[in-house]
């Protein structure tokens, strides 16, 4: 089973860029982390970061047929990219949205999310943990782990 990290604008400068708000560890930081639970549930992971909105949208293209799950923090796009939303709705497998900081309690430009419609679930505002929980959020969706309230089950896989 493999997940694909996506990564967008801006993202490649976590470490300097407003440490105040998005903390101090590396893009790489956070991609081994993230590399590590999924390694935990014996899952591979590749990365994408890119500036571009092509990019991205050519790498969900990518992950189609080959990548079981997305995690993606889309950056700003988040906000504004229909060719992402797009490219997203056409993927088919499961979908986590990501975000270190939690855009609904900043900025209004960031309380509206493109991404969201198209994915299963959000993990927001919880910094670096965030890569981790969303990792294993995607994978356990993936598997078909019951959702509380949702009857969303699938298959009877054993947990981690
Ligand atoms: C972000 C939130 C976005 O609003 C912002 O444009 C980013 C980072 C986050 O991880 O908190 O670039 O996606």
């Amino acid at each position: 089973m493999h997940l694909t990290l996506l990564s967008g604008p801006n993202l490649d400068l976590l470490g300097e860029r407003e440490p105040e708000v998005y903390g101090t560890d590396t893009l790489d930081d956070h991609v081994q982390r993230a590399a590590a639970v999924a390694g935990s549930f014996g899952w591979t992971l590749d990365h994408v970061q890119a500036n571009d909105e092509g990019a991205l949208v050519s790498a969900v293209h990518d992950a189609r047929g080959r990548a079981d799950a997305i995690v993606v923090n889309a950056g700003a796009l988040t906000h504004t990219s229909w060719s992402l939303h797009d490219a997203l709705a056409a993927y088919g497998g499961i979908v986590v949205e990501l975000h270190l900081s939690n855009p609904a309690a900043r900025e209004p430009f960031r309380h509206t999310s493109v991404v969201a419609p198209v994915a299963h679930g959000l993990v927001a505002g919880m910094g670096g943990l965030g890569y981790e929980l969303a990792v294993e959020a995607a994978v356990r969706l993936a598997r078909g782990a019951p959702r509380p309230g949702s009857g969303t089950a699938r298959n009877g896989e054993e947990e981690r």
